[in-house]
């Protein structure tokens, strides 16, 4: 019987992953980085700072610059995604989630978000559906992000359910990891590559009935 429901944000509920990728190409091309979605694929669910790691390893620029530098250039990378994200408003929830969570409100089960982005309460407000969510985990206070369990292990707290009652999405190759290991039901939203570990693939929430999904 599932009780709770834990959603990751960018590529689940809002098509902002697609922001991440311009806005950290933007940067890569920048600092003479290549930088394709192939490439992307591996920073989904993963945070600014460690992305950035990621990034300078991959383009062998990673002894080039200092801490400071370092913050500097995942500010700009933020600067250049909150820029894409002027824009956002109801119409980009993905199709499918409004009702989704819209059912869940109604059935008084509990959902929470579980996001590496620092960025996520700023977004629910501007979809305005924050207060379908009764908890949103701080990235910032975890001692590991995902593929680390922490982050749905704090979620399934937060909502006071055990992780083996809750139900998480996830479209990331690290938050299904994540979500393995929590002992949480994965549920996979496919965009571009598999997500073979998921407890079951859909394409989008359309594919989801939520009334077989808590039997
Ligand atoms: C995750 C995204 O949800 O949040 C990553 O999948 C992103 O691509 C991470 O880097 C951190 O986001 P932010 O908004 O704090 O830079
Ligand atoms: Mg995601």
């Amino acid at each position: 019987m599932v009780k709770g429901l834990i959603f990751d944000l960018d590529g689940v509920i809002v098509d902002t992953a697609g922001y991440h990728y311009l806005a950290w190409k933007k940067l890569a091309n920048e600092i003479e980085i290549d930088f394709d979605e192939k490439f992307n694929e591996s920073l989904k669910g993963i945070s600014r700072i460690e992305s950035l790691d990621k990034i300078l390893i991959h383009g062998h620029r990673q002894n080039i610059f200092s801490t400071d530098e370092k913050m500097l250039l995942a500010e700009r990378k933020n600067d250049y995604y909150l820029n894409l994200l002027s824009e956002i408003s109801p119409k980009d929830i993905l199709p499918g989630v409004l009702d989704f969570i819209q059912q869940a409100k109604e059935y008084n089960i509990p959902c929470a978000i579980a996001s590496a982005s620092q960025n996520a309460p700023t977004i629910l407000n501007k979809l305005d559906i924050d207060n379908y969510f009764i908890a949103i985990v701080d990235p910032t206070s975890l001692k590991k992000g995902k593929p680390d369990p922490e982050i749905f292990l704090r979620a399934a707290e937060l909502i006071d359910v055990p992780p083996h009652l809750c139900v998480g999405f996830e479209d990331s190759i690290a938050g299904i990891q994540a979500l393995n290991q929590a002992g949480i039901y994965a549920i996979g939203i496919v965009a571009e590559g598999p997500l073979p570990n998921a407890d079951k693939a859909v394409h989008s929430f359309t594919e989801l009935d939520i009334n077989s999904l808590l039997k």
